[in-house]
């Protein structure tokens, strides 16, 4: 199963990537995750980063086709991969398909997610975050078993810097200009499939595996 998760932040890309990875056993590669990442242990790379993610605007194409390309080359990438925020650009997807097709693959689906702004900007602004392994949680719809504890490794969560107003709004403007075109881009490949990401993360995940069966291999 090769498959991007595309949608506006907020629409709960990272929750259903982490589940769906988990269930069909392939990898999941998070562009934000590993920037974070890079931000964190101050490489030269973060350092780079951090000062387009604090504000809300897009790493610049290089920096994370070099990110992925390193990727997809790992082994765990063999059986499969979800991309989740990856493609963000038109010259994104031109350098994924150059590399996929370097590779002899293809990808089987794009799932765009789709969540009203309203709900996204509750989402966002209620999300905590573990800092240590990624897991993210919300205050409301999926709070950790212990207040600002991480339930998988047991880290203090914080609120990510872009989570703030400020930086939402830049997010979404970004999105609206340089990433909605995907959605033509890859509808006119024939590989787009519309999400209702609205419901209980549950439901979302049941649509979500129900429409992703045919390309499982486990
Ligand atoms: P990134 O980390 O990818 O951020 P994003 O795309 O803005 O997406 P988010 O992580 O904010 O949201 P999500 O859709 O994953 O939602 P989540 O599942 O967490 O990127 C961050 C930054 O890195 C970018 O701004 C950019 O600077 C840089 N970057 C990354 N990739 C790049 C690229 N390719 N090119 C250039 N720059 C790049 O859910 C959100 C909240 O809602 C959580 O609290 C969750 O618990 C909750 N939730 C999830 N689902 C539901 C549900 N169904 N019901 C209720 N609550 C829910």
């Amino acid at each position: 199963m090769r498959v991007v998760f595309l949608g506006a932040p907020g629409v709960g890309k990272g929750t259903q990537a982490d589940r769906i990875a988990a269930k069909c056993l392939v990898a999941k590669i998070s562009t934000g995750d590993l920037l974070r990442e890079a931000v964190r242990d101050q490489t030269t790379l973060g350092l780079e980063a951090k000062r387009y993610m604090d504000q809300g605007s897009l790493v610049p194409d290089a920096v994370v086709i070099g990110l992925v390309r390193e990727k997809l080359a790992d082994p765990s990438c063999a059986k499969g991969f979800v991309l989740d925020g990856f493609p963000r650009t038109i010259p994104q997807a031109e350098a994924l398909g150059t590399v996929l097709t370097s590779k002899g693959i293809a990808l089987d689906r794009i799932v765009n997610f789709q969540v009203s702004r309203e709900d996204i900007v509750r989402r966002l602004s209620g999300r905590r975050s573990c800092p240590k392994c990624q897991a993210t949680f919300h205050v409301d719809f999926a709070p950790p078993k212990v207040d600002g504890i991480c339930d998988r490794c047991g880290e203090p969560l914080i609120q990510r810097s872009d989570d703030r107003r400020d930086a939402i709004e830049m997010r979404l403007k970004v999105y609206d200009e340089q990433t909605a075109p995907l959605v033509r881009y890859y509808q006119e490949r024939g590989l787009l499939l519309q999400l209702d990401g609205s419901g209980s993360v549950d439901v979302v995940f049941q649509h979500l595996s129900q429409e992703l069966a045919p390309h499982q291999v486990t």
